[in-house]
């Protein structure tokens, strides 16, 4: 089985649009989501209109406030304490990566935890790691919902998560451990990643390496997901591919994600359900 992300997502954004109706309809409120965009990272400003067409479409009120790399913390730390204050904003999304100079994790920290919508505070990384409520990053969210559409009873499987990173995953380790499975993480210097690999009935595959699993790294009937976004020459240009060699995985596994159209458009549908939760806390 092939997990159509684009369908997935579409599915969770109809639900996120009709919920969204119901509460204008009854309280004349909309959930209003501010992306903050430093800079100029080709790859980010592609993220950032995708983040704001999807908002739209499901009726979120979404806003992008630019500002060039040289902007200093100082003035960064302002108009973030500015959008902590905004009634109507609920999820405040800053875009990494930010120009070397500035403190990334000093910045997240001004954010207020309840409109956090990327889950990145340490308020919200905390709840999440102490098993209590959280807005939790949005692709982890995603790879997880994807998984739980597979099997939803995912007690005592053995998952190898491939990556540490804080946005994938550390996050995708907690949501797998609150659902009772027995986790490993995986990463750079890990010795023996392909036995590793081969014992796991759910893998999630973050390092950024293209191809990086093969068939036969895989158990027959796993599940697996692919997190990664590799460019890979071709004698024309450039092709997009993940973690994860499709052709032979695929034909090994009981899911899998593919790359292009798998996980990504399912971690923006996921920004959409963390701004309404938010709005849902606020008010
Ligand atoms: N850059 C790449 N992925 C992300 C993300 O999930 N959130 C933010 N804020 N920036 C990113």
């Amino acid at each position: 089985m092939i997990i159509d992300g684009k369908k997935f997502a579409q599915k969770l954004r109809n639900k996120i649009k009709k919920e969204i109706q119901s509460i204008k309809k009854k309280t004349k409120l909309i959930p209003g989501l501010t992306v903050v965009l430093v800079g100029n990272h080709a790859p980010s400003e592609i993220y950032v209109r995708n983040k704001e067409i999807s908002a739209k479409e499901v009726g979120i009120n979404s806003k992008v406030l630019r500002f060039k790399s040289s902007i200093s913390e100082i003035k960064l730390i302002s108009v973030i304490h500015k959008l902590n204050k905004d009634k109507k904003i609920h999820g405040i999304l800053v875009q990494l990566p930010l120009p070397n100079k500035i403190n990334g994790h000093k910045i997240i920290q001004e954010i207020n935890p309840k409109k956090d919508v990327d889950g990145f505070h340490p308020i919200n990384v905390g709840n999440l790691s102490s098993g209590k409520d959280a807005l939790v990053p949005c692709t982890p969210l995603g790879c997880y919902l994807m998984i739980k559409s597979v099997r939803k009873n995912l007690a005592g499987l053995n998952v190898l998560i491939i990556g540490r990173s804080n946005l994938n995953g550390k996050p995708m380790a907690q949501l797998l451990l609150k659902e009772d499975c027995t986790v490993t993480i995986g990463h750079s210097k890990t010795k023996n990643l392909k036995e590793l690999c081969k014992k796991a009935d759910i893998v999630v595959a973050a390092v950024g390496r293209a191809n990086l699993v093969k068939g036969d790294w895989v158990k027959k009937g796993a599940i697996v997901i692919d997190v990664g976004i590799n460019r890979v020459e071709k004698k024309k240009g450039y092709k997009i591919v993940g973690d994860v060699e499709f052709e032979t995985v695929v034909k090994k596994a009981r899911a899998i994600t593919p790359v292009p159209g798998g996980v990504g458009p399912v971690t923006i549908a996921c920004l959409l359900n963390n701004t309404l939760k938010a709005f849902k806390n606020i008010n």
